[in-house]
C-alpha cells in the first residue's frame, strides 16, 4: 500500500533528488575553494545496493515518481549506470533524470540511455574558454560541449542548461550563452545564486537577481511569459522572441516556490532532507545498517517529511546556511 510523502502543509514528495557522491572533478568558485574539500569517507556512503533499495522504497511504497541523481558530479559514481538499470527495472515508468556537469558524458550518454536515464540536465555558466576556466578552474569546456552533444546524440532530451551567473564575471555574456543554447535545441535556464556555497561567501548584494537577468537578456531577445502553468517546476519559462524555444529563470531567492514544492532528498551517506535548506536530516543508513525492514524504513521517511518548514527563510534575520555545502546535498 502506498503512502505519500506529505508534510504538514499539504504538499507532497513525489520527485526524489539522490545525491551519489559529494565530490567533483570541477571546482567552481561559487560552490568550493580552489583545494576541493573534505571528503565524505568511503564508509559513510552508501553502497549500490544500499542506494537502489533505497529508491525502491522511495517508489514501492512511497509514491515516488521521478528520481533525478546528483552529486557533486553523479558521473564521477562509479556504479552510476548500474545505479540507472536497477532503479529502472524497479519500476519502469519512473522519470530517470541526471544533473552533471557534463565532463564524461560523451562517454557514458550511450550507456545510460540503454540503462533506463530519461534525461540530462546540463551546467554551464560560459561557453568562453577563459570565463569557463575562471569559474571552474579547470580547463575542460570542450569536455563539457562534447557530452552535451553525445547526450542529444543517445536520446536524453530535451536537454536542459543550468547557468548561474557571477557579478563582473559572466554577467555580460548571458545572451551569448542562450544563444548559443538555441542554436543547439537546449533550453537554457539561469538560477539564482543561493547561499548554500561551502566557503559561506554568498552575499545578497552579489547575487544576480531575476530581475537583473531578465533585463540582461531583453537586451537581445524579446520575451513573454510561457503560458503552460509551471506547476511544481522551479523555472519560469519566457519564449524567446514570439517562437517555440524557451528561456527559464530559477528566482529561488527573489521569488521562491518553496509552497509548491514536490521534493525530497537522499545524500550519498543515507540521510533523508526534506528541503535543500533542512537544518535537520534522518538518517536511513543507520537504520538500515542496524537491520531495519523496509517497511521500518518507509516509516521513518514519512516521519522526516513532518518536519519540512513552509519555506527556506534565506529572507529571516535568523536564517543559518544548512551544514553541508550545495556539493554535498545534490542541487
Ligand atoms: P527539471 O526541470 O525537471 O529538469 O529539473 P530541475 O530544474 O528541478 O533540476 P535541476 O537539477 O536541473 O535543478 C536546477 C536548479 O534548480 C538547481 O541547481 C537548484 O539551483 C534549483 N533547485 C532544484 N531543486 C530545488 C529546490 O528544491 N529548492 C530550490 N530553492 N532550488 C532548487
Ligand atoms: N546556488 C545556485 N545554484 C548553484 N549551483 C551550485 N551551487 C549553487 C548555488 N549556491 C548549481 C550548479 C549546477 C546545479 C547543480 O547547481 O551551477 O547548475
Ligand atoms: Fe562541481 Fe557542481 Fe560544485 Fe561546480 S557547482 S564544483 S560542477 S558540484
Amino acid at each position: 500500500q502506498m503512502l505519500p510523502l506529505a508534510d504538514r502543509y499539504g504538499r507532497v514528495a513525489t520527485d526524489l533528488r539522490v545525491s551519489l557522491t559529494d565530490r567533483c572533478n570541477l571546482r567552481c568558485s561559487y560552490c568550493m575553494p580552489p583545494e576541493g574539500l573534505e571528503w565524505m569517507p568511503s564508509d559513510d556512503q552508501l553502497t549500490d545496493d544500499e542506494v537502489v533499495r533505497l529508491i525502491g522504497v522511495a517508489v514501492q511504497r512511497l509514491g515516488v515518481r521521478e528520481v533525478r541523481f546528483t552529486g557533486g558530479e553523479p558521473l564521477v559514481r562509479r556504479g552510476l549506470v548500474d545505479i540507472v538499470g536497477r532503479v529502472h527495472a524497479i519500476d519502469p515508468s519512473v522519470e530517470l533524470s541526471v544533473t552533471t556537469n557534463g565532463i564524461g558524458l560523451a562517454r557514458v550518454a550511450g550507456s545510460l540511455a540503454e540503462a533506463g536515464l530519461h534525461r540530462v540536465n546540463v551546467s554551464l555558466d560560459s561557453v568562453r574558454d577563459e570565463t569557463f576556466q575562471e569559474i571552474t578552474r579547470r580547463d575542460r569546456l570542450d569536455d563539457v560541449v562534447a557530452g552535451l552533444a553525445a547526450a542529444e546524440a543517445a536520446g536524453l532530451g530535451p536537454i536542459k542548461v543550468n547557468a548561474v551567473l557571477l557579478r563582473g564575471v559572466n554577467d555580460d555574456q548571458a545572451g551569448e550563452l542562450l544563444r548559443w543554447c538555441l542554436d543547439r535545441g537546449y533550453q537554457l535556464r539561469f538560477i539564482e545564486q543561493m547561499p548554500l556555497d561551502a566557503q559561506h561567501g554568498w552575499s545578497r548584494e552579489e547575487m544576480v537577481t531575476a530581475e537583473e537577468i531578465i533585463a540582461a537578456l531583453e537586451r537581445d531577445v524579446e520575451l513573454t511569459p510561457a503560458k503552460e502553468p509551471r506547476g511544481s517546476a522551479p523555472a519560469e519559462l519566457f519564449l524567446v522572441d514570439g517562437g517555440s524555444a524557451t528561456v527559464g529563470v530559477i528566482a529561488s531567492v527573489t521569488r521562491p516556490f518553496c509552497g509548491d514544492c514536490d521534493r525530497v532528498r537522499l545524500t550519498a551517506d543515507g540521510q533523508v532532507r526534506n528541503c535543500l535548506f533542512a537544518r535537520e536530516e534522518s538518517d536511513l543508513r543507520g537504520a538500515m545498517r542496524a537491520g531495519a525492514t523496509d517497511e521500518d524504513l518507509a516509516q521513518r521517511w514519512l516521519v522526516a517529511m513532518r518536519g519540512k518548514l513552509p519555506g527556506h527563510g534565506i529572507d529571516d534575520p535568523s536564517f543559518l546556511q544548512p551544514d553541508r555545502p550545495m556539493s554535498a546535498i545534490g542541487g
